[in-house]
């Protein structure tokens, strides 16, 4: 079963430059929940905040009622194993085969034989639809199929909150959509929670259950999908849009103070 998370209040900053500050959300148990925003305004920050590989300056992190900014790293590593994460890079390790990769937190974490993990890894595989490849390193497999891998990986421990940053980023837009079959019945299957970061609109229109978007330092909107999908808040309604007319320009972070340089922009 799936657990939630939820911040209070929280604020990251790398030296004096505030990533976001003061967001609060829910992100509900056993639902698929999507986060968008436009490039650089911090959403890989905010799931390795989520789970605690990065310490935000303030507020607090809970994973099912759990607070992880209290935690020392052993009680955060035992919160972690019960996360699964995919990074924007897939992140395999390039010296290890895909079946390496995808055995690697069961060798880590587990006492399992041998056996046991071939067997786990051989289903993962298969519900990603790479039996065959396992022998492959990641230099000898498309991006596509390295996505999948890492999304095997994220699988392999059972996790019941999954954190996937743009996984569908370099897929075609038929494996896209497949990618997004996959969660929707992984979801249904297993009832784990998942937390998406996307810039595919046809996957936030269809596949979450609630829509977040971080604008500038802010979560400007966060709501059950059909929600977001109506709302006239000019920077949601662009960027699902995909629009060129609206706050949100080539430089967003420049744009909206200076509206010469929007206009200037504009094509
Ligand atoms: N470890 C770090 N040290 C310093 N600054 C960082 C670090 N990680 C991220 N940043 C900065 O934080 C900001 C947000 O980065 P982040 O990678 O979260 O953006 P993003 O929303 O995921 O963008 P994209 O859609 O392009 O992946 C950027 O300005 C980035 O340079
Ligand atoms: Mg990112």
């Amino acid at each position: 079963m799936g657990v939630g998370a939820e911040v209070v209040d929280l604020t990251k900053s790398f030296g004096d430059q505030t990533v976001w500050s003061n967001v609060s959300l829910t992100v509900p148990a056993g639902d698929i929940t999507v986060l968008l925003g436009p490039s650089g305004t911090g959403k890989s920050v905010f799931l390795k905040t989520l789970i605690g590989l990065l310490r935000p300056d303030r507020g607090r992190v809970y994973i099912d009622g759990q607070e992880l900014t209290a935690m020392n790293e052993r009680d955060l590593y035992a919160i972690r194993q019960r996360c699964g994460v995919l990074f924007q890079d897939g992140a395999l390790f390039g010296s290890m085969t895909v079946y390496d990769n995808i055995a690697f937190p069961l060798r880590e974490h587990t006492r399992k034989t041998e056996k046991e993990i071939r067997r786990i890894v051989g289903e993962r595989l298969e519900l990603v639809g790479m039996s065959g490849d396992e022998d492959k390193l990641p230099s000898e497999i498309s991006g596509g199929m390295r996505k999948r891998a890492g999304l095997a990986r994220a699988l392999v421990m059972d996790p019941e909150l999954i954190l996937c940053d743009e996984p569908d980023s370099g897929l075609d837009p038929v494996r896209t959509a497949f990618l997004g079959k996959l969660i929707a019945e992984l979801n249904a299957e297993t009832g784990a929670t998942f937390l998406i970061v996307t810039h595919d609109i046809n996957t936030a229109r269809t596949l979450p259950d609630h829509i977040g978007m971080l604008y500038k330092g802010e979560l400007i909107a966060f709501a059950p999908r059909a929600e977001i999908l109506e709302s006239e808040e000019p920077v949601v309604k662009q960027f699902l849009n995909a629009s060129l007319d609206g706050p949100i320009g080539m430089a967003e972070e420049k744009d909206a103070e200076d509206p010469l340089a929007h206009a200037g922009a504009a094509p």
